[in-house]
């Protein structure tokens, strides 16, 4: 079978060519998972598998990058996922409560996606913003100093 087959050809090009800049293909792990997920949203295990084939890694090593890098998704997410930091100084400073309330407004736990597919709630660690916590983040997007009320303007701006 064809290692790359359930990759795109773009998905294929853009992985070797992040692949060639390095001496071992294995050290473009997160770059190569990077775009998988820009052209589908995820990293389905197909896919996964694909990749670990283009980058002479076994799956297993490769899902390991994953997991340990939590900015990759391995299940489906919904078009905007809301990354809710649940680090000491975000905690401190009533990350909780935001997040209950973005769990009010969503209808949605930690973990869950909206029926309509909008948003997927998440918990991540220290997002390196602890100054201005608590702090969310939805795509590239650092929302600091987060209070109850910008919570209408995040969802305005992603709705
Ligand atoms: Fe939340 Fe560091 S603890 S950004």
């Amino acid at each position: 079978m064809n290692e790359t087959g359930i990759l795109s050809e773009h998905e294929t090009a853009e992985i070797l060519a992040a692949a060639e800049h390095y001496p071992d293909k294995s050290a473009a792990s997160i770059e190569a998972l990077k775009i998988v997920q820009k052209h589908r949203g995820w990293v389905p295990d197909d896919a996964l598998k694909s990749v670990a084939g283009l980058l002479e890694m076994s799956p297993d090593e490769l899902d390991s990058v994953a997991t340990f890098y939590n900015l990759i998704f391995r299940k489906p997410v919904g078009k905007n996922v809301v990354l809710c930091c649940d680090s000491v100084s975000c905690w401190i400073l009533g990350a909780d409560r935001i997040r209950e309330r973005l769990s009010e407004r969503l209808g949605i736990g930690l973990g869950e996606t909206t029926a309509d597919g909008r948003y997927t709630l998440l918990p991540i660690v220290c997002l390196g913003a602890c100054d201005r916590a608590p702090v969310l983040m939805v795509g590239e997007e650092l929302w600091e100093n987060m209070d109850e009320s910008k919570i209408d303007e995040l969802l305005k701006r992603h709705g």
